[in-house]
């Protein structure tokens, strides 16, 4: 029966080994991993607006061939984890579907507007600095597809975060208006940033369940603090300062003390209050409206394919 295939299951996560697709798992793992990567997916897809804004007027070919790659590979992300959350038993145009209609979310940071080129720095720097303190411990998630999807894209993300870094350096080191430009798009971007870990631990509602099911490897709040501590150290040579009046060491904890972000603005921005959110989603509207001829080419183009060579 069904507690003997429990059994099984908690022996699997019990072990640290994978669960596969044709495992048997529990309804609410299923849901919750439905939930979470499609959401870690729309936000991969989401996350071209604010950063594709910049491609046609950055400041160099260099830049802008850069850009272009970051901008392709954020949705290469999207296509694996789509690809991840079907092996659970659902579709992609299912997942869209739920996307485009508010039932289904993506992370707050990318309904925030990228006002200047030294945005393109802060986001690479910021927030792919702490898409990758998320993503590391998920490749030791317990379901197999998505824990080998965050492999491959945690070695492309790290890319991501240094052409940032390097941005920032180059106009930090700049003249004045362009160290201005950085630090301006510092300030704008680091509690943003900050709040996309999620909120408190105290107000997390999947953790605990997340964590014994060994999806979530570390807590919210764990992982924003080993954010600000690896971000201070890089702003040191960045020589810009972080947002925070606040921050500084704490010899007893060995962390950095620091200002939370406000959590009232994420809840807003979650809700689809945020400065973005509306133009985010009417975007993905049209750009999914104005792409179906190509789906619907590529599946005849297919089926064609498939009558004339039969696999
Ligand atoms: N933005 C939007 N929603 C958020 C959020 C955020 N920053 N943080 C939390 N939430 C939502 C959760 O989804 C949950 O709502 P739901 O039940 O409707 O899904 C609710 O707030 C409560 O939060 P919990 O802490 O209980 O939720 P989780 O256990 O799922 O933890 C998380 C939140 C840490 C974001 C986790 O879902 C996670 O690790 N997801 C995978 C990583 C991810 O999605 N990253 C997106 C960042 S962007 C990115 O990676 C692209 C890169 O190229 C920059």
């Amino acid at each position: 029966g069904d507690d003997h295939l429990q059994g099984y299951f908690e022996a699997i996560i019990e072990a640290d080994q994978k669960v596969e697709p044709r495992d048997w798992m529990p309804d609410d793992y299923r849901r919750s991993l439905v939930r979470q990567i499609a959401q870690h997916a729309h936000s991969e897809i989401i996350g071209m607006q604010p950063e594709g804004n910049w491609i046609t007027r950055a400041p160099s070919l260099k830049r802008k061939a850069i850009l272009l790659a970051k901008v392709q590979d954020e949705a290469g992300h999207g296509l694996y984890l789509y690809a991840a959350a079907e092996t659970l038993g659902v579709s992609r145009d299912e997942l869209v579907e739920l996307l485009l209609s508010g039932r289904q979310k993506y992370s707050s940071i990318f309904n925030y507007p990228t006002l200047t080129w030294a945005d393109v720095g802060a986001i690479g720097w910021l927030v792919d600095g702490a898409a990758i303190v998320n993503q590391v411990p998920l490749c030791r998630c317990s379901y197999g597809p998505y824990a080998r999807a965050m492999i491959r894209i945690c070695k492309e993300e790290s890319f991501h975060q240094r052409q940032g870094f390097e941005i920032l350096h180059t106009l930090a080191h700049g003249t004045p208006a362009q160290r201005e430009m950085a630090q301006d798009a510092v300030n704008r971007w680091w509690y943003p940033s900050l709040a996309m870990f999620g909120p408190p631990d105290s107000d997390s509602t999947h953790s605990e369940r997340s964590m014994a099911w060994k999806i979530k490897r570390f807590s919210n709040d764990e992982l924003r603090q080993r954010f600000v501590d690896m971000c201070v150290q890089q702003a040191s040579v960045l020589t810009l300062s972080l947002p925070d009046p606040d921050l500084r060491w704490n010899a007893e904890r060995e962390h950095y003390d620091f200002t939370q972000p406000d959590f009232d603005e994420l809840m807003q921005v979650v809700k689809g209050n945020g400065p973005c959110n509306r133009q985010r989603i009417e975007h993905r509207r049209r750009a999914h409206s104005e792409g179906a001829w190509v789906r619907e080419a590529a599946a005849a183009y297919a089926a064609k394919r498939a009558v004339r060579e039969p696999a």
